[in-house]
């Protein structure tokens, strides 16, 4: 069904139009900005580019609120624009991928609008309405602290509306047939003008049934195929992300037995153990997360991510895991949000620790899947925390020491520059850090190259190999008589480690380490002994440097 796997392998770098680069000074970042730093992504390596929304907006939520899907925000630039970048990305051999928000329009979209001013228009039918305030009105908030309820009366309407997100959000009746055949022919136009798939926002939300009567809502997984044929038959290598924070009991209903459905899911089971390993150094529930989580479609690939645009999610550790995160990188009340999660930067949760930074990231492009990176995560940008919400880890990137970080050379950035402190602009910004060998961009650029040169992660089966130590992650993958361990120590202390060359799956009594000149031979008794430093990490292949010779793309 489809004919290209290149997201098995890929590099995924997402970014918002609107805080990338400003070309024309009006403070808000633009298409015509983010082509000028096209190089600089080619570059760093990334070989996939995920746009945050960026049609018109009120932007009262980010730009996951839509008035128009067919064009771009002016404020960016116009679909001309729009094209070029992505021929841009083309000539550079790079994906583009976009949001695509369809679980809901902006309230001021014509569409409902329309709906609300004219019971009899076609368009009433594509919202969900009830005549009086539904029992159900005060459940099933996603920002619960800030969003009040999941109906809202409309005063021209003289109806409620429902909508899973804000107010000024309402959900689309995505069960119509006339609204799938309009989420079809909003996927058909950005195909068209050259996208390789889309970031599906609110997945669960979207395939939810929605309406007053409905309890603990229903799944349509159908849908899913639906998209996925579509996609599929005008794009044969076009795919679909999806964003669904859900049970691993789930997650074969995503991609689809057969791989019919979802092409790939962030993995937010592995995203919440992580942190959780980071923190208590303890990687019992990563490995437990993984395991669970393993079975896919061949088709099928896993997201990972550290960091997103988002509050980081704990909602599903208990209680006491997710108070030793939140103890170890959100301490302070004003760190965390709706009552589950953290909306700092990763940089500034790690205390700048590069160690830390480090072994995170490595370990972020050593799970099973394929890494999405937040852009300015490869210069260790901070958070503001005095913006509200999910604002403070959304603030333009750092590109220089000139005025604003670079990022405009207008008076009033649409979101202030960190300016102040050791995440400030003045310190972490990208023509500094390329200047310097041992930056973290630098290290990023490295360290992105070899994950591309180390296709089993993406491709191949992975076994958790035993070692004796609570605080150590070891696991080797294997794809078409090729093996990578790689060994990652969360702990503070140093140790060795221990691994058994017959589990190493080794043919020449030496791992390769793919980083620095160190190798590990085994010992007589077979063994490898490998001292790891604090919040250490290696990355090996087993059975010597020919590897390449077996390599074929598919
Ligand atoms: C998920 C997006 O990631 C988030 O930023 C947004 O607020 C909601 N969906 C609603 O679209």
């Amino acid at each position: 069904m489809i004919n290209d796997l290149w997201y098995k392998n890929a590099i995924i770098y997402c970014l918002s139009v609107e805080t990338f680069m400003d070309s024309n000074g009006d403070g808000v970042g633009d298409f015509p900005g983010l082509m000028r730093r096209l190089d600089y992504l080619h570059g760093l390596g990334v070989t996939a580019i995920w746009l945050m929304p960026f049609q018109p907006s009120p932007r009262r939520d980010g730009g996951y609120d839509i008035t128009d899907y067919y064009n771009v925000d002016p404020r960016y630039g116009t679909l001309g624009d729009f094209v070029e970048f992505a021929h841009g990305c083309k000539q550079r051999g790079i994906r583009l991928l976009i949001d695509l928000v369809v679980n809901h329009t902006s309230d001021q979209h014509p569409w409902f609008q329309e709906a609300c001013r004219n019971p009899d228009s076609p368009y009433r039918d594509w919202y969900v309405w009830a005549d009086k305030k539904p029992k159900n009105a005060n459940s099933g908030l996603v920002f619960p602290g800030v969003q009040k309820s999941t109906w809202t009366y409309d005063e021209v309407a003289k109806a409620w509306y429902f909508h899973r997100f804000y107010e000024f959000q309402p959900d689309l009746d995505t069960a119509s047939p006339h609204v799938q055949a309009e989420i079809l022919k909003i996927m058909g136009f950005w195909l068209q003008l050259g996208v390789s798939g889309f970031r599906m926002d609110a997945v669960p939300f979207v395939i939810a049934e929605k309406g007053a009567k409905t309890g603990k809502p229903v799944e349509q997984y159908g849908m899913l195929r639906t998209f996925r044929e579509f996609l599929q038959w005008r794009c044969g290598d076009a795919i679909i992300l999806a964003e669904a924070n859900v049970l691993p009991e789930s997650d074969m209903s995503y991609f689809g037995d057969d791989g019919d459905r979802m092409h790939m899911m962030f993995n937010f089971a592995v995203n919440q153990t992580l942190f959780y390993a980071l923190a208590a150094a303890e990687v019992k529930p990563l490995v437990k997360a993984m395991e669970a989580t393993r079975t896919r479609p061949q088709t099928a690939q896993w997201g990972s991510f550290l960091r997103n645009h988002d509050e980081l999610d704990l909602g599903r550790l208990t209680q006491k895991q997710r108070e030793t995160v939140f103890q170890a990188f959100a301490p302070e009340a004003d760190m965390q949000l709706y009552g589950r999660g953290i909306r700092r930067r990763l940089a500034p949760m790690l205390q700048g620790d590069r160690r830390r930074l480090e072994l995170a990231y490595s370990l972020m492009a050593t799970l099973p899947g394929t890494p999405v990176l937040r852009y300015g995560d490869e210069i260790g940008m901070g958070d503001d925390l005095s913006l509200p919400e999910r604002n403070c880890a959304r603030t333009p990137m750092q590109w220089s020491t000139e005025p604003h970080g670079g990022f405009t050379a207008g008076d009033t950035p649409t979101m202030p520059v960190i300016d102040q402190g050791p995440y400030g602009y003045p310190h972490v910004n990208v023509a500094a850090q390329r200047r310097d060998p041992d930056s973290l961009l630098n290290w990023m650029e490295r360290i992105i190259r070899m994950r591309k040169e180390v296709p089993e992660i993406g491709w191949g089966e992975f076994t958790i190999l035993p070692v004796d130590a609570s605080c150590v992650l070891a696991v080797r993958y294997d794809w078409r008589n090729n093996a990578v361990i790689v060994i990652h120590n969360l702990g503070a202390a140093p140790l060795e480690v221990r691994l058994d060359g017959g589990a190493v799956g080794d043919v020449k009594h030496v791992l390769i380490n793919l980083l620095s000149e160190d190798h590990s031979h085994a010992g007589e008794d077979g063994q490898y002994r490998i001292l790891l430093e604090p919040y250490g990490y290696r990355w090996y292949r087993a059975g010597g440097l020919d590897y390449l010779l077996r390599r074929t793309e598919i």
